[in-house]
């Protein structure tokens, strides 16, 4: 199965990042329900990884933290973006926490990329090279106040991808310890 590993985000966060959909011709809009900030990508992996996976990720200990929103801006560059995303302000327990579940997989002898984390929430997905600046889109993210958000857990997620687009299911949750 496909997997990746996420922190979900409230609802009214959600709200906030859809009014961000700029008018860019090409662009496809995650669905609102579906934003999310990915953790760690594992693609597919069979039933038995997934299982020591799931017990690997559940004896994480790391305490929970609050994001905050900083930037807006297209991987890979600005010239041919293919992402469009909001960024989050530098959080050392994020950091810690992505490096605790890189562990984790990396346990399992599932591989990751070797690129730093680069904390984003992807808001579209553009496919073919695009004339257009994406300056609507930053503009827009520049006038909308983003939510602070807590995070106090992280949750693996299958993604089935269908001719409509991904489907994701959360397979299962982990608690993040209370904030003292
Ligand atoms: P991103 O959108 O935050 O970059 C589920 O597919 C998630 O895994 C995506 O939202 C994407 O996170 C992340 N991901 C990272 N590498 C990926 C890849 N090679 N293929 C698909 N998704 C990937």
């Amino acid at each position: 199965m496909r997997l990746f590993i996420a922190i979900e985000l409230p609802d009214d966060v959600k709200k906030v990042l859809a009014r961000l959909r700029a008018d860019i011709r090409g662009a496809h809009w995650v669905p609102v329900a579906q934003l999310h900030l990915t953790l760690s990508f594992l693609g597919e992996v069979d039933d038995v990884a997934a299982k020591s996976l799931t017990s690997e990720l559940a004896q994480i200990q790391a305490p929970g933290f609050d994001l905050g929103f900083a930037g807006a801006g297209s991987f890979p560059n600005q010239r041919q973006p293919r992402v469009l995303w909001v960024g989050l302000r530098p959080e050392p327990l994020l950091a810690n926490l992505a490096a605790l579940v890189r562990s984790a997989v990396l346990s399992c002898h599932i591989p990751q990329e070797e690129r730093p984390f680069a904390p984003h929430i992807t808001l579209a997905r553009i496919r073919q090279p695009i004339k257009q600046p994406i300056t609507a889109f930053i503009d827009l993210c520049q006038r909308h106040e983003l939510p602070s958000f807590s995070v106090r857990g992280f949750i693996l997620f299958q993604s089935r991808l269908t001719p409509q687009g991904a489907i994701h299911t959360p397979l299962s949750s982990f608690s993040l310890n209370s904030v003292r």
